[in-house]
């Protein structure tokens, strides 16, 4: 099998774009970033792609008059690029159950937080508000339902005393930006497949769909945890 044409779709700063670029560098890497598009013309992701030579378009949802026109045209660049697999990073529109359907088990999204948990937005703040001790994030297949769908890999990070919903969210980042390559070189060599809504890999090999941020694993080796102190 080639290596599989893929778009990033984005609205905003493009980091996980930018490591899905920087993945797809290697010429043995399964999957080639061919298309860009951002709903929106000012997102700085649009000039990630500029910088690494990958063809770039604006399809701004402000000018369709229904979620079905933009949508058409949307997939109108799809087609012309060749695309066969999609990448959701950051892209702020939800998108209707017929071009979910149409992309089915062929959408990835990465999401920032340990799905099921805290689907939707302002994650970071949830976890502090509720005092969780450990978060990351999730690449999920896409289905119509916000932030559900099979779950393809995960990253898990702790949550530090001292957090702020700013400094969370780039600790997050940094296992995403680890992630969402694993999990399109993953679904891009055709080793996974969809069966009753839960991921299923060929040859599965451990750890293959978890990462772990350096963070943990520092703390898991911590000398002073209470339970071993000196009581
Ligand atoms: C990431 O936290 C991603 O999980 C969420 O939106 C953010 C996008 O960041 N869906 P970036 O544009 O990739 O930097």
């Amino acid at each position: 099998m080639g290596r599989r044409a893929t778009a990033v779709l984005i609205s905003g700063s493009g980091s996980n774009l930018q490591a899905l670029l920087e993945a797809a560098r290697d010429p043995a890497y399964p999957a080639r970033i061919e298309l860009v598009v951002s709903n929106r013309p000012d997102a700085f992701g649009l000039e990630r792609a500029r910088r690494a030579r990958v063809p770039a378009a604006v399809v701004d949802h402000r000018a369709y008059e229904s979620r079905e026109a933009f949508e058409a045209a949307l997939e109108e660049e799809l087609r012309l690029a060749g695309i066969e697999l999609v990448c959701l990073a950051g892209f702020m529109r939800i998108l209707t159950p017929a071009m979910c359907a149409r992309w089915r088990d062929r959408m990835l999204n990465i999401h920032p937080s340990l799905l099921p948990a805290y689907r939707g937005l302002h994650t970071h703040a949830r976890v502090l508000a509720d005092g969780a001790a450990v978060t990351g994030c999730t690449v999920h297949f896409v289905r119509p339902e916000l932030d559900a769908g099979p779950i393809l890999v995960q990253g898990v990070v702790p949550v530090l005393p001292g957090d702020d919903p700013e400094r969370l969210a780039r600790r997050v980042l940094e296992i995403e930006h680890r992630c969402y390559p694993r999990a399109l070189a993953l679904l891009a060599t055709g080793r996974v497949r969809v069966e009753g809504e839960r991921v299923r890999i060929e040859d599965e090999r451990p750890g293959e769909r978890l990462l772990v941020h350096p963070a943990l694993g520092r703390l898991e080796v911590d000398p002073a945890a209470p339970e071993t102190a000196a009581r």
